[in-house]
């Protein structure tokens, strides 16, 4: 065996085909790519081109129809759901467009979620909560509400949620597609600040070149086909 750790995250072939009436539509076409630990990632492609799809293939919340997703080096595309519910947890932090906050809960709160899912780190949920908040400058917020929150600042605890697992990489689905321009860049901003401090490893999905543009690598999807940055530099 070799010494080299695997990569965070590895798509091999990955496609995804979807009933459209009687035929059968190719979303992704075989995508194949590797991300290595503590890299700062653009998923890049104008709207159709699959990027939520391939996001949903990694995260597992869909299956591809063949081809090979490795988190950390375990393979979860044939993964059962109990086990992939579990490998998901530790390993995926999610930011959507939306935010998708939990309404009736504060932001510390929604940041514990996962911890109380997990029960992976040792010490208090709350403590490491606080913690995480206060890396995304929300100490001031702990006790608000989602509704009670700017679209950015909610996007933070999004961001803090999905960080305070220290999970293997993070992925984020257009999280500046819902802020105004100033505030997509002050997200933006801080999840680099963020990444450079934790060597969290992120991949972002955007429509935008601007956004891409904060990342170290741009992953460049056309029509359901990778056509730039498979490999990291
Ligand atoms: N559930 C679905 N059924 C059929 N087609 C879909 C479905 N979801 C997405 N698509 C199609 O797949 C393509 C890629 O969609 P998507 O992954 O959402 O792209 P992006 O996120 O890059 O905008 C689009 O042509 C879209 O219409
Ligand atoms: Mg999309």
């Amino acid at each position: 065996m070799g010494t080299t750790p695997a990569p965070a995250l590895e798509a091999r072939d990955v496609r995804r085909s979807l009933p459209l009436g009687r035929e059968q539509v190719e979303i992704l076409k075989g995508i194949s790519f590797r991300i290595d630990h503590g890299e700062f990632v653009a998923l890049l492609g104008p709207s159709g081109s699959g990027k939520s799809t391939l996001l949903g293939v990694i995260a597992g919340l869909d299956r591809p129809t063949s081809g090979q997703v490795l988190l950390d080096g375990i393979d979860v595309s044939r993964m059962g759901e109990g086990k992939l519910a579990e490998v998901r947890n530790q390993k995926i932090g999610m930011v959507f467009q939306a935010f998708n906050l939990i309404p009736t809960l504060t932001a510390l709160e929604n940041v514990e979620v996962p911890l109380y899912v997990s029960r992976r780190r040792d010490g208090s949920p709350s403590k490491h909560a606080r913690q995480m908040l206060e890396a995304v400058g929300l100490s001031h917020r702990l006790q608000h509400r989602p509704g009670q929150l700017s679209g950015g600042e909610q996007q933070r605890v999004a961001i803090a949620r999905a960080m305070v697992t220290e999970p293997a990489i993070v992925i984020a689905d257009e999280p500046t597609g819902n802020l105004d321009a100033a505030n997509g860049d002050k997200l933006l901003a801080l999840i680099a600040d963020l990444q450079a401090q934790s060597n969290t490893t992120f991949l972002i999905a955007t429509h935008d070149a601007d956004v891409a543009s904060h990342a170290a690598r741009q992953l460049k999807l056309s029509d359901g086909l990778l056509v730039d940055g498979a490999e990291p530099r």
